[in-house]
C-alpha cells in the first residue's frame, strides 16, 4: 500500500495557522487536491479535522486522535487513536494508496514512513506558525514536475533502502 504525502507549502515553509486557519485560497491547488485524493482514505490529524468542519466528500475520512469521541460527528468517518493503527487499518482493508493529509504534526510523523510526497509549493509567502517538517533531499527523487500560475506541483518517490 503507498502511503502518500500530500502537502501545500508556501515559500517560507508555511502550512497553516495554529488557529487552524489555512492563510490562502488557491481553488486551482483544491481543485489539484481533490481530484488526486477522491476515491481513497484520506488520515489527518484532528486539528485539521477541526478546521474543515466535515468530511471531505468521496474519500474516506480517518482522523487521528488521542481522545475517542463520544460520537463519532459524521456517518462513515473513522477515530484512530494512533497513526499506526489508522495504517494498519488501511492496509487490511488492502486499500492500495492512502493520503496523508497533515497537519504539521501528522506530516512529522508520517515523512519517516511515506512511500511518496506531494507538494505543491506555493508561489508566495504567508503568515502562519505551522510549518511542514524540514526532510532529507537526498532521500527522495523528482518523479514529476507541474507547473501552475500560483503554485508547482513536485513529485517525490523515496529512494529505495531510505529512511
Ligand atoms: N497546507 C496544507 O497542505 C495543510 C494540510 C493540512 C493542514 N494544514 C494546516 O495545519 C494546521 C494543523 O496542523 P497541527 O500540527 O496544528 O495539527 P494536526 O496535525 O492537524 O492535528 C494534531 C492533532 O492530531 C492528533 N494526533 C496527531 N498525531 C497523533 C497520534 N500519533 N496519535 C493520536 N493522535 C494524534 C492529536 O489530536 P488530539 O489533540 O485530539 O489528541 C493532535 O492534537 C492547520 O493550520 C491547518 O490549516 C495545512
Amino acid at each position: 500500500m503507498n502511503k502518500i504525502i500530500i502537502a501545500a507549502i508556501a515559500r517560507n515553509g508555511v502550512i497553516g495557522k495554529s488557529s487552524g486557519e489555512m492563510p490562502w485560497h488557491v481553488k486551482e491547488e483544491f481543485r489539484h487536491f481533490k481530484e488526486t485524493t477522491t476515491g481513497s482514505p484520506v488520515i489527518m490529524g484532528r486539528k485539521t479535522f477541526d478546521t474543515l468542519g466535515k468530511p471531505l466528500k468521496g474519500r474516506l475520512n480517518i482522523v487521528v486522535s488521542s481522545v475517542s469521541p463520544k460520537e463519532i460527528p459524521f456517518e462513515g468517518m473513522l477515530y484512530f487513536s494512533s497513526l499506526e493503527a489508522a495504517i494498519e487499518y488501511c492496509e487490511q482493508e488492502k486499500y492500495p494508496k492512502i493520503f496523508i493529509i497533515g497537519g504539521g504534526s501528522v506530516y512529522r510523523q508520517s515523512i519517516g514512513i511515506a512511500d511518496e510526497m506531494i507538494l505543491s509549493y506555493m508561489k508566495f509567502d504567508a503568515e502562519g506558525e505551522v510549518l511542514f517538517p524540514d526532510f532529507e533531499k537526498s532521500s527522495w527523487i523528482i518523479t514529476n514536475e507541474v507547473e501552475n500560475e500560483q503554485f508547482t506541483v513536485v513529485y517525490y518517490s523515496r529512494k529505495e533502502g531510505s529512511e
